[in-house]
């Protein structure tokens, strides 16, 4: 490896951060929880397309060549010396979810973004094209399945599956598409990079913890979204006996329950159980629930005691129907699997990291990313960027300061560098 000391580009901090702040206020909203400004851009809708035009801007700005795929992928490429070669990737998503923060993404896209400035300001050529991108619906929020337009490029999940996905109002992922223009022409399987690397926050307390601002990712633990729809009966409420209930709501509520009492029994490894979703429909005071819908978004780092934990859940829900004569309807959302990165990659990273003089932390990821979709295509890894108030994400409270994001994107750039000039 060549030694990068004495020849590092930096990043330009204040303009990643007014870049950072600028692309908050499209999606912007007033959230009541916190008395915070948050942002809800959720994939394909109008404040994402209005978002997308100004990163696309910003790229064209940049002088780099802009393309948008089947899926709604863009990439925008900065060329190098040999084109024959496979590009160097950087990239994430700029969708949110509906209570989100300025970070979530958005750092690896104009993070990237920066990174083709300062290369531009240096007037440095590198010998393979550098790309940046940014993936659409990495939240899963509007259309249930996360890391969906990264999980098209990869090729496991098909173009067409996708385009059918619906949102809560039956608007299809294609129709969307076409809306807000970018159903791009580009085959939705892109040519193979030779490298990603994606600079993300890290959305939890691992760094901060260990007090530096840099994570070097190992992998990605394996995530499990379901939606368990239960059908009981409807009944008045003073008059019904306790014994003869088919209480949705109920069966519904014990789930949650016991998802706490798996995670808290050690039984399934270090288990993270999460019930976002809770319908029970018409919620009348004095009606028992007919039906309730909710979602459960499974975490674990271990394959294994991911089965486990899935076989558990089944054999309990099946028992309590049962017990409370209510009929119950799986419908799988998401399911992917431990992926760990790039040994070679992780390397590249915290070699960068020791000659900026940045110390850092290994890690595995608590959360999903588009990281581990593209890992299956090309050698992969992350840089992570500590937050603050423990790494809280997913909230308008959700913060990493200027110097933590400056940093990030330094490694990043110094990383992207590296990888780009290796023949
Ligand atoms: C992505 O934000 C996830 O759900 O992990
Ligand atoms: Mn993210
Ligand atoms: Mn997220």
């Amino acid at each position: 490896m060549t030694d990068l000391r004495g020849d590092l580009v930096r990043i330009d901090r204040e303009r990643l951060w007014d870049t950072l702040m600028e692309l908050k206020e499209i999606g912007a909203y007033d959230d009541e929880a916190t008395g915070l400004r948050g942002v809800r851009r959720l994939a394909l809708t109008d404040a994402d397309a209005e978002a997308r035009r100004r990163c696309v801007a910003w790229m064209v700005e940049a002088g780099l060549e802009v393309r948008v795929d089947r899926i709604g992928n863009v990439y925008a490429t900065r060329p190098g010396r040999d084109r024959s070669l496979p590009c160097v990737l950087m990239g994430s998503h700029i969708d949110t979810v509906a209570t989100g923060g300025a970070f979530d993404g958005t750092l690896g896209v104009l993070g990237g973004i920066e990174v083709m400035r300062a290369l531009n300001d240096a007037g440095i050529e590198t010998l393979r094209d550098v790309e940046v991108a940014f993936f659409t619906e990495e939240e899963g929020v509007r259309f249930g399945t996360d890391m969906l337009g990264s999980a098209v490029t990869a090729g496991r999940i098909p173009l067409d599956h996708a385009h059918k996905l619906t949102d809560a109002e039956g608007k299809t992922v294609e129709e969307e598409l076409v809306r807000i223009g970018f159903d791009g022409p580009e085959p939705e399987l892109r040519p193979v990079p030779y490298a990603y690397i994606e600079c993300h926050i890290e959305q939890g307390p691992i760094l901060a913890d260990a007090g530096v601002d840099i994570g070097i990712v190992e992998g990605v633990q394996s995530i499990s979204w379901q939606r368990l729809t239960i059908h009981g009966e409807a009944a008045h409420a003073g008059t019904t006996p306790i014994v003869s209930r088919h209480d949705a709501g109920l069966v519904a509520a014990s789930v949650v329950v016991e998802l706490r009492r798996m995670c808290d029994s050690g039984d399934f490894g270090q288990l993270r159980a999460t019930v976002g979703s809770f319908d029970i429909g018409e919620g009348q005071t004095n009606v028992i629930p007919q039906r309730a819908v909710i979602t459960i978004d499974l975490r674990n780092p271990d394959d294994t005691l991911m089965s486990a934990a899935e076989r558990h859940l089944a054999a309990y829900v099946a028992e309590l129907a049962t017990q409370h004569g209510v009929e119950v309807a799986w419908e799988r959302m998401a399911k992917t699997a431990m992926v760990p990165f790039d040994r070679g990659i992780q390397e590249v990273l915290s070699t960068t990291a020791d000659d900026l003089g940045l110390p850092y932390v290994r890690a595995m990821s608590g959360a999903g990313h588009d990281a581990q979709e593209i890992a299956a295509t090309c050698p992969t890894a992350m840089v992570f960027v500590a937050g603050e108030h423990g790494g809280i994400s997913h909230t308008p409270r959700e913060y990493s300061d200027p110097a933590a994001c400056g940093n990030g994107t330094d490694v990043l750039a110094n990383a992207v560098l590296r990888l780009a000039n290796q023949p």
